[in-house]
């Protein structure tokens, strides 16, 4: 058995891959510097004994994908199935992003994703495969940075509940994370209101759900109460109160 993981390289992607690999699960790992993919290739190798290839690869752009993923036999000769603990962000993501910016953060964190599990969907059609997308709270509610990130995370999310209706006809096994503040780079630094999620127990957590034929939750969990308040009042309220705090 075989995954593939997008965005391998740190944080939630790299752990994935540890808990994986401890699970003897041979892995291609993606990311855009191989530099960082090689000692984690080597690391797991010899602590594990799995076979690893890792793709350098710049996810935003579908003619890489193209050539580096659906044309590789090495990639997709048994392949189980995808998880995409990919994050992109730009600097400076607010009203005045630039398109070239616009169309990188959309594209790496949306469309490409969107883009290779429609291909694998025709690809992986008869036999059971595993495909694991990770949103962020951030795409809970409107804000004012990381707008275009943040549109591209609830896009993703509602991709991710249309293929729960696709695949009550196949055999594709679908799980979706919306997940809070982790421990990982992403966060560091800032200053939160809440514990960050720990990136250790989701992917242990991950491991056990990936023969789910479909879920949907949130990491760490208190942000499900978040999420449900964010859902029930109207978004003028929410406007306001803000307005009001600030
Ligand atoms: N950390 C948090 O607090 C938090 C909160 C909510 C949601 N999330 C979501 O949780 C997931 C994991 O987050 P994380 O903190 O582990 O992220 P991270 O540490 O920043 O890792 C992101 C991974 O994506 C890869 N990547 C970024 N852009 C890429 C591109 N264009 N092409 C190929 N690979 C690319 C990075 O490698 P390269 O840079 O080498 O390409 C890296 O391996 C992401 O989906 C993120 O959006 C995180």
């Amino acid at each position: 058995m075989k995954y593939l993981i997008v965005g391998a390289s740190s944080g939630l992607g790299r752990e994935l891959a540890y808990t994986f690999a401890e699970k003897k699960k041979n892995l291609v790992l993606a990311a855009r510097d191989d530099r960082d993919l090689q000692p984690i290739k080597s690391d797991l190798s010899s602590k594990f004994g799995v076979e690893i290839k890792t793709i350098s690869i710049d996810f935003s752009v579908i003619e890489e994908i193209n050539e580096k993923i659906l044309s590789d036999n090495e990639v997709l000769n048994n392949l189980s199935g995808v998880l995409f603990p990919i994050g992109f962000m730009a600097e400076k993501d607010d009203l005045i992003l630039d398109t070239t910016n616009i169309h990188k953060i959309i594209f790496a964190n949306y469309v490409s994703i969107n883009y290779l599990i429609s291909k694998f969907f025709q690809l992986f059609k008869n036999q059971e495969f595993t495909i694991v997308g990770f949103g962020s709270v951030s795409g809970l509610l409107g804000r004012n940075l990381n707008i275009n990130y943040a549109a591209a995370k609830r896009a993703l999310e509602s991709f991710f509940e249309s293929l729960a209706f696709e695949n009550k006809k196949t055999n594709f096994l679908v799980q979706f994370y919306t997940l809070g503040y982790l421990d990982t780079n992403l966060s560091f630094g800032k200053k939160l209101h809440l514990p960050k999620g720990n990136v250790k127990k989701i992917s242990k957590i991950v491991y056990r759900n990936k023969n789910k034929r479909f879920l949907k939750r949130f990491y760490p969990f208190y942000w499900s109460i978040v999420g449900l308040l964010l859902k029930v009042i109207p978004f003028n309220l929410i406007l306001n109160f803000i307005k009001f705090v600030k």
